[in-house]
């Protein structure tokens, strides 16, 4: 296929799927309910539900017509629709930061196929020790750098085989697999004794709990769990067709995403309260240390049923990470491949090899590399913290303004309304949220917290 055929997602409910795939990983069932653990509770949701609405929709739909508009990856994109600019940077940027973000997502992406190995052989019996576990699991050079290398291959496949071929039929299949597994896995939720306590914490909101750190976090897990900024969903959109309404599809991806982060909360939190003695700030460690324990614990008289729910669970995170590593790794390859007029092969080759290079240096940065350091923080988190505190609400903020000011409102208005051709009665509102709301809200948060 030349560069200039692209190829195109075949279906609406193809482009659905492949773009809430995106969305919907890791950020939602891993991060989500970590960051709501420790900032909070309900109030954490409060506002990372507005983050969605007033700012992740708008910036979605922004991403969205960018990529339409452009039939480009997301650096050449900017180039096309501001020749002669600096705009082309923030499309850099986007492929920069997926590639970081690849980079050490994949190491806990890596965690969620050991788990499920873990849990389908029977690993997680009665009486382990489930910190000791995990940090022996993580400190352990080879496990992480295998597992790293297994995810990495696992999207590598899917790459190769194209964007129709393979991320669209893939998405397919493995969303409607991943929603089915969630609803089940809900299901068991509020039979578990610690049901109403859990979705207290999620849903009763404690407004005195609502600081700059907590609306900073929200922003930030807004940005993440949605895909925005890194030029994923831009990358995604330029194989949209013509007829594709970028609105109606930017609020199907945000409701799908949202409703799967709320009912990873309402999974998780019930179980964590039925176990005594289990906290809900555990972190990062909430479903790969608590979890484990709870399934140990809450189902210790009916042991098969704890087998089938753990080993759903952690299929469930392996379904919904692989879909998100893709798209991360499509926005690199999309770039390598048409900048560089490289095969497309070539280029998935070269992102799979640094990517695994780096993401296993990222795993040691649990074990042997712990004490490389910057900032305190050491890779792993520093990846974490640089692009989902810093790059993406900086990068969302620029999208905003590109959209909101520079571009002609012309195109913004014809790409939005498929030339005039659907109704699109909030166009006067999203146009005022990306000029005005967005960079001064994204502003405001990010200064706030950074002067402290
Ligand atoms: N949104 C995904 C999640 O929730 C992660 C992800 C995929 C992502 N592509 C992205 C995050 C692009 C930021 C930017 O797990």
């Amino acid at each position: 296929m030349s560069v200039n055929e692209r190829a195109n997602f075949g279906s609406k409910i193809g482009v659905i799927l492949a773009s809430a795939g995106s969305a919907v990983g890791l950020g939602n069932i891993w991060r989500f309910p970590s960051e709501l653990g420790s900032n909070g509770g309900a109030a954490f949701l409060l506002v990372y539900l507005l983050c969605i609405v007033f700012l992740g929709l708008p910036v979605m739909v922004s991403e969205f017509l960018i990529g339409r508009r452009s039939q480009a990856n997301t650096a050449s994109a900017y180039q096309k629709l501001a020749p002669g600019t600096k705009w082309h940077l923030v499309g850099l940027m986007g492929v920069f930061s997926a590639f970081l973000i690849l980079s050490y997502y994949v190491v806990v992406a890596g965690w969620t196929l050991e788990y499920t190995v873990a849990a389908a052989t029977n690993s997680f019996s009665q009486g382990t020790d489930y910190t000791g576990f995990f940090n022996d699991f993580v400190s352990n050079p080879w496990k992480s750098s295998l597992y790293v290398i297994l995810f990495m291959l696992l999207t590598h496949v899917v790459i190769i085989r194209g964007v129709t071929e393979g991320i669209e039929k893939f998405s397919k299949v493995m969303m409607p697999l991943l929603l089915f597994i969630i609803c089940v896995l809900v299901i068991c939720a509020f039979s578990m004794p610690g049901a109403s306590e859990g979705l207290n914490f999620l849903l009763k909101p404690d407004f005195s709990k609502i600081t700059t750190k907590v609306v900073l976090s929200a922003m930030g897990q807004a940005f993440f769990s949605m895909s925005l900024g890194m030029g994923c969903l831009c990358t995604y959109a330029s194989y949209f067709g013509r007829d594709t309404n970028l609105l109606r599809t930017a609020a199907s991806v945000g409701a799908i995403d949202t409703m799967v982060a709320v009912m990873a909360g309402i999974i998780i939190f019930p179980a964590v309260y039925s176990v005594p003695g289990l906290s809900v700030d555990a972190g990062p460690s909430l479903v790969f240390v608590t979890l484990p324990n709870v399934f140990n614990i809450a189902f210790h008289n009916a042991p098969v049923l704890g087998y089938i729910f753990s080993v759903m669970f952690y299929v469930l995170l392996v379904l919904a990470a692989l879909t998100s590593t893709i798209s991360l790794h499509e926005v690199v390859t999309a770039y390598i491949h048409e900048r560089f007029k490289l095969t497309r092969k070539a280029g998935a080759y070269i992102v799979t090899v640094s990517c695994t290079l780096l993401g296993i240096l990222c795993a040691l940065s649990f074990g042997v590399l712990k004490g490389a350091t910057l900032f305190d923080m050491n890779l792993f988190d520093l990846f974490d913290f640089v692009s989902a505190k810093f790059l993406m609400p900086l990068s969302g903020m620029l999208i905003a303004i590109f959209t909101g000011w520079y571009l002609e409102r012309k195109i913004v208005r014809d790409e939005v309304t498929n030339y005039g051709t659907i109704r699109m009665p909030l166009f006067k509102l999203y146009i005022f949220l990306l000029k005005y709301f967005a960079p001064i809200a994204i502003m405001t948060i990010f200064v706030n917290e950074l002067v402290k």
